[in-house]
């Protein structure tokens, strides 16, 4: 049987230096020896500073590279310290994650999310869009609200759907070590996959789930019907947790 869970994305966030390149050699092994490993989907996504080193580190790998943000317009501009789709698709750089809620708490806002999936998807790069509800929200009971506002929001004139893969990362988890229930998240990720396929046109939606996945509680999280994989931040920047999360997923 082959496994269904196929996206892990290691989200780096502001971590990682130059000699950080040397600690994908053990993923890399491990993605060319490991049968089970061979079709899946690895995906690094570190800081803008080290999305050239990683590229041309796993240059002869089948492992891809992912940028954290993006700027919107796909032309060279004034916008000082920004980095546009283009400039990040140029150095063969595959992915990028947007959304992320460390970026909406810091001002970005739906309507500023889909002018960059639009510009993205026009790059013709993959991306992992982010949504999730705070704790307050949660406790307010408007989960599936919030995470059906964010996806038309961010997803409105959208057209390249296959290109867009949803990470569903409740804002409460990441970072917390704590992840929701498995009968919530089979629900939410259902709900989610429903909301795409009949109101988005999705075809055959693809969802992650983040937020505190760890080489313990991945065993939990691997039984959830509706998930195609993973993007996991503080725990993938240790190969061998990043290794090991991957393993236990295996049949
Ligand atoms: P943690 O895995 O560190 O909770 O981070 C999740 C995340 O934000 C991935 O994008």
């Amino acid at each position: 049987m082959t496994n269904k869970l196929r996206y892990f994305v290691a989200n780096w966030k502001m971590y990682g230096h130059l000699n950080s390149v040397n600690s994908l050699n053990k993923v890399i092994k491990f993605k060319k020896k490991n049968k089970k490993a061979k079709n899946l989907k690895i995906i690094y996504c570190p800081p803008f500073t080290l999305i050239h080193p990683f590229i041309q580190k796993l240059k002869k790998t089948n492992i891809k590279t992912g940028a954290q943000n993006c700027s919107f317009g796909s032309t060279y501009g004034p916008p000082t310290g920004s980095i546009n789709s283009m400039m990040i698709k140029s150095l063969k750089c595959e992915y990028v994650i947007l959304g992320h809620s460390e970026k909406r708490a810091k001002g970005e806002n739906d309507n500023i999310i889909n002018k960059k999936i639009i510009s993205a998807t026009e790059s013709k790069l993959k991306v992992i869009f982010c949504i999730g509800e705070t704790s307050k929200q949660k406790r307010k009971k408007l989960t599936k609200k919030i995470l059906l506002s964010q996806l038309s929001k961010g997803l409105k004139k959208v057209k390249n759907k296959k290109n867009i893969l949803i990470a569903y990362e409740p804002v409460w988890s990441i970072g917390s070590g704590i992840i929701p229930k498995s009968q919530d998240l089979e629900n939410t990720t259902n709900f989610i996959k429903l909301f795409l396929i009949n109101n988005m046109k999705f075809k055959n939606p693809k969802i992650l789930y983040g937020g505190s996945v760890n080489t313990k509680n991945i065993s939990l999280l691997k039984k959830i019907t509706n998930l195609d994989g993973f993007l996991i931040g503080g725990a993938s920047q240790n190969s061998n947790k990043f290794i090991d999360i991957i393993k236990k997923t295996f049949n």
